[in-house]
């Protein structure tokens, strides 16, 4: 384990690089059940993580050395759990602004938290939450984006790209994390000074097909419906000829 301090990231906060893990959101889940404190702001970097997980139960993979595999920890004990989807908003627009200027194309969030180019996943998000009581005690902002991996496998996903497939060069991962986590820093600041508004208002104009009429499966089901927007609790709001119906994450899915 090798452990740097990054002058402005987080403080000047932990930086920890693991050469090979099972998943950082994991890794950073049982040393916050130990006893030693972590100081908010701890980031784990993967070189190699061999078990990565995304959100429902699926599979993370990644080619060791090559894409950001990092958890990021932040304890947002200002803030109500139940407004737990302000951090999922708070997070995914810091990954597209950071994206939008270093590919310099325009990147959209397939609600809840995938980073999109077009119509090709380039990275995403999985956060876990510990609550104590009513207290919101420590997020895990699990982290995972596609550098300089150019072959991926379709079985996981068919539609993958990463930054060096759109920019046909390689990149410094630790020099992409510093800039990334200046964002998220400052777009977690907002949140802190109630900037939620806005942030909510960016989240909902950089929606993936939103606006638009595409097939979601329902159960199961093929329905044609509009993508209209989220609400405030993070619920998918579907336009299905003037009625809107809001779901959550295990009662839709797209049909990419
Ligand atoms: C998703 O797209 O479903 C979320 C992917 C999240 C992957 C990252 S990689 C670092 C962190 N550790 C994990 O095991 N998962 C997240």
């Amino acid at each position: 384990m090798q452990s740097n301090t990054f002058s402005g990231l987080f403080d000047c906060r932990n930086v920890i690089t693991l050469q090979r893990v099972s998943s950082t959101n994991e890794f950073l889940k049982e040393e916050l059940s130990k006893s030693t404190p972590l100081p908010e702001g701890t980031v784990i970097m993967a070189v190699d993580q061999y078990a990565g997980r995304g959100q429902k139960g699926t599979v993370w993979q990644s080619e060791p050395g090559k894409n950001l595999t990092v958890s990021l920890l932040l304890m947002p004990s200002f803030s109500d759990p139940k407004d737990q989807f302000r951090l999922t908003v708070a997070i995914s627009i810091a990954l597209v602004q950071w994206l939008e200027t270093l590919l310099q194309t325009p990147v959209r969030i397939k609600w809840p938290n995938d980073m999109y180019v077009g119509n090709q996943k380039i990275g995403g998000i999985l956060i876990e939450n510990i609550l104590k009581g009513k207290v919101w005690k420590s997020a895990i902002i699990g982290i995972g984006i596609n550098v300089n991996q150019t072959a991926f496998d379709p079985a996981i996903d068919p539609h993958t790209t990463s930054v060096k497939q759109i920019l046909q060069k390689d990149f410094d991962l630790t020099e992409l994390l510093t800039d990334l986590c200046v964002l998220i820093e400052q777009e977690y600041e907002g949140l802190k000074k109630a900037a939620y508004k806005s942030q909510f208002a960016f989240y909902t104009q950089h929606l993936y097909r939103l606006g638009e009429s595409h097939p979601f499966l329902v159960d199961g089901v093929r329905v044609q419906g509009v993508l209209s927007g989220v609400t405030e609790t993070g619920r998918l709001q579907v336009d299905f000829n003037g009625h809107i119906v809001d779901f959550d994450i295990k009662e839709i899915a797209f049909v990419v």
